[in-house]
């Protein structure tokens, strides 16, 4: 029965668990052990602080491992999550985004001008074609021309191929050892590991390499603590790593925040004047309110006291996004969509927690900030949406992901699109 609601309709299942046993409970879902969620400031201050070698989070996500690869910092914990992840955020750091402002307006400005007018179109799959296409741009640093065609086409069948709840669900029955074995998974991996690993090889050879800003040809002159580089398969598996976990968020945050602006009167307006302080609270509620991860998890490997609660070793925490999003002590009137309570009250590093914490904490969240703040601003001055329904979208699951159930279903109008 858990396992039945937490598949299709995680929102209602937790709330309803929340009023009947408060900030921490248990759940069981097959396959997936024993979850305690926890929403309560305080306990989730404690799992986000931490000691991160009795809290693991790589161990959970090792059903990716086919995809992503062994040395991915999505999969590992203790030191070695430690040492790439020294490695990856320095072209991740807030100032650093700046230099991609233009690039991102660029590409939202060429898709905005793409859309059909007075027809109802969904706004999903194109968020996704531009979150994938800044991706391609910025973080692996192609430009125009075959190369970039063919990466495009080959990653956007690999993420289509390896979403497919079918798939998905063979993934996370067979175990990673075995997909990895498989030949028909092989056979989809193949031509992108082929890809990834000749543009690699070129860009070690570009001798213009210490000029450019992309992020790969920075993580290709980064150094270990020893001095050596990181190697081509370290490369290939954070590359994929930052697309999986760059490209549906964002463009599924960017989906939600349309949906929701287009429901609060005045607001698409306000963006349009041009108002920064509304546009950086805008992107805060849609993450509040619209998070698109429901949690995070961290396996317990000794026992450990949270909260109050004595938890035995081998259990799974989970600081719960959802519901602390949605306490009534941290942000009065919860369910409505109000950017203007971030003008009032700044977010809270443990009640505001769309990007996760502490060591694990989300490495591209500047990067995702950065971006839907480039894109919703060219949406708000190129164009004039309107939802197709009057009524708001319902929150659908998508593999991991709550998504509009819809898709953020919008009409163009005509004059401006
Ligand atoms: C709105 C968009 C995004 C959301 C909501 C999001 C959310 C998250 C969350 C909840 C986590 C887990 C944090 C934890 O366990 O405490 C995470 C981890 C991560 N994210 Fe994001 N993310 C977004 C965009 C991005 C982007 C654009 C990138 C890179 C281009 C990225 C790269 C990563 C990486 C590498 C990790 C793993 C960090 C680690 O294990 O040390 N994410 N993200």
């Amino acid at each position: 029965m858990q396992t039945a609601a937490w598949v299709t309709r995680p929102g209602p299942f937790m709330e309803r668990a929340r009023r009947r046993y408060g900030d921490t409970f248990t759940i069981r879902i097959a396959s997936e052990g024993t979850w305690i969620l926890m929403s309560d400031p305080e306990a989730v201050r404690q799992i986000f602080t931490g000691d991160p070698a009795k809290l693991h989070a790589g161990e959970a996500n090792v059903v990716l491992r086919p995809i992503l690869g062994p040395n991915s910092v999505l999969l590992l914990d203790d030191a070695p999550h430690l040492a790439q992840r020294k490695l990856l955020l320095p072209p991740f750091h807030g100032e650093r985004m700046k230099r991609y402002g233009e690039l991102m307006t660029q590409i939202a400005e060429a898709e905005v001008a793409s859309w059909p007018a007075g027809e109802p179109m969904t706004l999903m799959p194109r968020m996704q074609r531009l979150t994938l296409e800044i991706i391609l741009r910025a973080v692996f640093g192609l430009r125009e021309g075959a190369r970039l065609e063919r990466m495009r086409e080959l990653l956007a069948h690999m993420m289509d191929w390896t979403t497919r709840p079918s798939r998905f669900v063979a993934m996370a029955t067979f175990g990673p050892a075995r997909v990895e074995r498989m030949g028909l998974f092989k056979r989809a991996m193949q031509p992108v590991d082929d890809l990834l690993l000749e543009e690699i090889r070129l860009r070690r050879e570009d001798p213009a390499l210490e000029e450019r800003e992309d992020i790969l040809s920075m993580l290709l002159l980064a150094q270990h603590e020893d001095g050596s580089p990181m190697s081509d398969q370290e490369l290939r598996d954070e590359l994929l790593t930052l697309l999986v976990a760059g490209h549906e968020t964002t463009a599924t945050s960017l989906s939600w925040a349309v949906e929701r602006l287009l429901r609060h009167p005045g607001a698409w307006e306000r963006l349009r004047s041009g108002d920064e302080a509304f546009l950086d609270a805008t992107v805060k509620e849609t993450l509040r309110l619209r998070p698109v991860l429901p949690l995070v998890a961290r396996m317990l490997v000794e026992p450990m006291e949270i909260g109050g609660w004595s938890l035995p070793a081998g259990v799974t925490v989970a600081p719960c996004i959802y519901l602390m999003h949605r306490r009534a002590d941290v942000y009065p009137d919860p369910y409505a969509f109000r950017p203007e309570r971030f003008l009032e009250t700044p977010a809270g590093t443990y009640t505001w927690i769309p990007f996760g914490g502490g060591i694990r904490r989300c490495l591209g969240a500047s990067f995702a900030l950065f971006e839907m703040s480039a894109v919703l601003r060219v949406l708000a001055a190129r164009s004039e949406l309107r939802p197709a329904r009057p009524e708001g979208e319902r929150v659908r699951r998508r593999a991991i992901m709550l998504t509009p159930h819809r898709q953020t279903e919008v009409v163009a109008a005509p004059a401006l699109a």
